[in-house]
């Protein structure tokens, strides 16, 4: 096991009645609040309606910055930070997907520097000095964002999806009730299950290969988003497998499955210059890219991924050798995907044979694990998915 360093600050209410929870947290921070929001799906659940009551009743004075988009963009952070400026805001309430929050988390920093936030943190990755505090209402279980401390956003104009990080970008509180994401539909609620499986696969598909807690652990989180994924696709309504998806993606990001391994996110690095590029869903990408990638780097983590597929997909090896049953779990990795209905191919994605080179020169080429990616390999296993 390598050394690690863990640490994570989020208070989480979870279940029927943690919305409950919310007037108390509201208490602990100051009198101006922004709220975020995506497209308008929290006003159609009546969502919105409670938390503006209970935004109300704490005697806040609310602002609100609506149409954060999926794969947030540069100019929505633009008009949160000049809203937080205006306003003194004491507390960011973003209420929604990884998108809203990832979009509050650049505002918190943001707003607190004179500099232009992109080229501070995300492309300079200067440490932040200061954040308004940020809480959540989770709806859409799929980015960890709700209990991690990064946001990804897009710069539209320059065709790039950067990231960021800081300790000050860890959301205060969580908010996680499972029966929230009875709306999502199908699509959504499955690409956050592809996501959700992408994160534990970028983490549990790394060394060290010695038997670990942290494998242990990454197994039962992958088994149960499986069991669960396929209790929710036949009953939307489904209280334990929701309860079950929520969880899970929370607690892939949460760090613990971090602990003591490398960490891979290669395909995470492909599939973001996809999202930029094209405006896909970041799920419905990873379900293309990631069963690619692991079968192009299947000889190099045959042991890790021979024990994927026996630990989690119940491949019974007997007679088979270890590439056989390596492959096997990566074939079945692609057929789940298929079963809830993701896209399998880039074609399916409306992603052109023509622009897998330009893919490939904007993938981060710096984040691997068993083995170093360089810029001819992603064409190869981008052509490998058409
Ligand atoms: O915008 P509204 O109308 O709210 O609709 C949203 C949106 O269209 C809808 N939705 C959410 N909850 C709903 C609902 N519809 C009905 N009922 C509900 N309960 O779902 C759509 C997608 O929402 P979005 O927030 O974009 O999805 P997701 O949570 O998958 O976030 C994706 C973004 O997160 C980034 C991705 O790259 C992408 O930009 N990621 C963030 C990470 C992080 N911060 O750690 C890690 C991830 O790997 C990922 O990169
Ligand atoms: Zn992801």
């Amino acid at each position: 096991m390598n050394d690690f360093m863990y640490y994570n600050p989020v208070r989480v209410h979870f279940g029927r009645e943690a919305m409950a929870e919310l007037p108390g947290e509201l208490e602990k921070f100051g009198k101006n609040v922004l709220l975020l929001y995506g497209g308008g799906s929290i006003k159609r659940t009546g969502l919105y309606d409670r938390i503006l009551a209970d935004l109300r009743a704490a005697g806040k004075n609310v602002f609100e910055l609506p149409g954060v988009m999926p794969n947030p963009r540069t100019e929505k952070v633009y008009e949160g930070i000049e809203i937080c400026r205006r306003e003194k805001i004491d507390l960011l309430l973003a209420v929604g997907g990884g998108s809203t929050i990832d979009c509050a988390k650049a505002v918190a920093v943001g707003a607190c520097t004179d500099k232009d936030f992109w080229q501070a943190f995300f492309k300079d990755w200067e440490t932040a000095e200061a954040a308004i505090p940020l809480g959540v209402v989770l709806t859409l279980p799929a980015t960890g964002s709700e209990l991690d401390k990064s946001s990804v956003i897009t710069n539209m104009a320059a065709h790039e999806k950067n990231s960021y990080d800081s300790e000050l970008t860890f959301p205060r509180f969580a908010i996680l009730d499972p029966a929230l994401t009875y709306t999502l539909p199908k699509a959504q609620m499955v690409n956050g299950i592809v996501d959700t499986i992408s994160h534990l696969y970028e983490l549990y598909i790394s060394p060290p290969d010695e038997e670990c807690l942290t494998d242990e652990l990454a197994e039962a989180a992958l088994r149960t988003e499986i069991r669960a994924a396929r209790a929710a696709a036949v009953n939307p309504e489904d209280y334990d497998a929701r309860a079950d998806l929520m969880w899970t993606s929370s607690f892939a990001l949460c760090g613990m499955l971090n602990n003591g391994k490398k960490t891979d996110w290669a395909s995470h690095c492909i599939e973001h210059p996809i999202s930029a590029l094209y405006d896909v869903a970041h799920g419905a990408g990873l379900a293309v890219v990631h069963p690619a990638y692991l079968d192009y780097i299947c000889l190099d983590a045959l042991p890790r991924l021979r024990r994927l597929a026996i630990r989690v997909w119940d491949v019974d090896d007997a007679g088979m050798t270890e590439e056989e049953t390596a492959r096997e779990g990566i074939r079945r990795t692609r057929a789940f995907f298929r079963e809830l209905g993701a896209p399998a191919t880039l074609t399916e994605l409306g992603v052109p044979a023509e622009s897998i080179g330009r893919i490939a020169d904007l993938t981060d080429l710096g984040c691997f694990s068993y083995r170093r990616l360089t810029r001819e390999d992603v064409v190869s296993i981008l052509k490998t998915a058409l």
